[in-house]
C-alpha cells in the first residue's frame, strides 16, 4: 500500500543487518491489514547505536526490533525498561511514547509461544527442561521457563563456567529450580524439553552432536536456529519419532507484541506467514 504522511515507521537495527528475515515478516503484516506503514531495516555499527536510537525517537519513528549485537546496549539506553527486559537483561523491542523510550524483551515469550503452537498440549509445567548454551539466548529462554512454571531447567554449555553464572543470575531471581549438568546425557535424562540455544546446526556452523536417547519418549525438541529450517538436531528428532519445534516459530511470535504498539493490531502467526517468510530460508 502507498504510504502517506501519516504513515508509522519502525524498523530492525542491527550490525549488519543485510540477513534479518523482520522486514519480511513485518511487511507481510503491514501489507495483510493494509496498515499505512513501513518496517525498515537499519544497519547500524555499535559505536553509533546510542545516538541512532535517538535519531530514531527524533524522527518520529514508532520504535524499532534490536538485534544482534546491539541487544544489551539497547537495555542501557531505555527510559523505562519493563520487567521481561530486566529479567532477560536485554531488549529487543523499543517503543517509542510521549517522547520516552520503552523496552521489552519478547524473546522469552516468543519461544514459549512457538511450543505451544508446534507442541500442542505441551506445558512447562509438566517436567523438566534442559537448556543447552549459556548466552543471550539461554538466559532468554530459561527465564521464560521458569516463569512458565517449569519444575526445572538443567544448563549444559561448552564452557561450563557460563552455565555457572547463569545459573547463579538465575537463582538469585529466586527460583531456586535452576541446575547445570556436567555433560549433555546428564542434562537430557528425564527431560520433558530440549532446548538448544547455541549456534551448532545453523547454516556454516558444524551440527550439534547429540545423542537423543537419554531422552524420554513423548519429549519435545526445540531449536532456536531457524536457518536452515530443519537443522540436523530437528531431523534426528523427528527421526525417533519426537516433537519438534523449529526456530522459525520463535522469531514470527517475538515480532507480535512490537507490530501491535507500534501499528496498532495484534496479528496473528499462521501458515501463510509462516510460508512466506520460510520462502527466504533453506530447508536444509
Ligand atoms: P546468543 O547471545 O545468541 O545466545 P552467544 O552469547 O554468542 O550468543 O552464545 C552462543 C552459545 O553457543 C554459547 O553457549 C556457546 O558456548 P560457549 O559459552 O562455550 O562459547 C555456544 N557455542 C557456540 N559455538 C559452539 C561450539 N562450536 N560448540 C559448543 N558450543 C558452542
Amino acid at each position: 500500500m502507498a504510504l502517506t504522511g501519516h504513515a508509522r515507521v519502525a524498523g530492525v537495527m542491527g550490525w549488519p543487518v543485510g540477513h534479518s528475515r523482520s522486514p519480511r515478516l513485518h511487511g507481510f503484516w503491514l501489507e495483510r491489514h493494509g496498515i499505512d506503514g513501513a518496517y525498515v531495516p537499519l544497519p547500524v555499527p555499535p559505536e553509533r547505536f546510542a545516538e541512532a536510537v535517538r535519531g530514531l525517537l527524533a524522527a518520529g519513528f514508532a520504535g524499532a526490533n534490536v538485534t544482534v549485537p546491539h541487544k544489551q546496549a539497547a537495555f542501557a539506553c531505555c527510559d523505562v525498561v519493563e520487567d521481561s527486559a530486566r529479567r532477560a537483561g536485554a531488549v529487543n523491542t523499543l517503543v517509542f511514547r510521549d517522547g520516552l523510550i520503552h523496552g521489552s524483551n519478547t524473546d522469552g515469550w516468543g519461544f514459549l509461544e512457538s511450543v505451544r503452537e508446534q507442541a500442542p498440549g505441551w506445558e512447562a509445567a509438566a517436567g523438566p527442561a534442559a537448556v543447552l548454551g549459556a548466552g543471550g539466548a539461554a538466559r532468554a529462554v530459561a527465564t521464560a521457563l521458569l516463569e512458565a512454571g517449569a519444575p526445572r531447567v538443567v544448563l549444559c554449555n561448552r564452557t561450563a563456567a557460563r552455565a555457572e553464572v547463569l545459573a547463579r543470575d538465575l537463582e538469585a531471581a529466586g527460583t531456586g529450580r535452576i541446575a547445570v549438568a556436567a555433560d549433555p546425557p546428564a542434562a537430557l535424562r528425564g527431560a520433558a524439553l530440549l532446548v538448544n540455544t547455541t549456534s551448532l546446526g545453523m547454516a556454516g556452523q558444524p551440527p550439534l552432536e547429540l545423542d537423543l536417547a537419554p531422552l524420554p519418549e513423548g519429549a519435545v525438541v526445540a531449536d532456536i536456529v531457524y536457518v536452515p529450517l530443519e537443522t540436523p538436531l530437528l531431523r534426528s528428532a523427528r527421526a525417533r519419532g519426537l516433537r519438534a519445534v523449529d526456530g522459525l516459530g520463535m522469531l514470527l511470535h517475538q515480532a507480535r507484541p512490537g507490530f501491535r504498539d507500534w501499528f496498532g493490531v495484534l496479528p496473528v502467526v499462521d501458515a501463510a506467514l509462516r510460508a512466506h517468510v520460510a520462502a527466504d530460508i533453506p530447508l536444509r
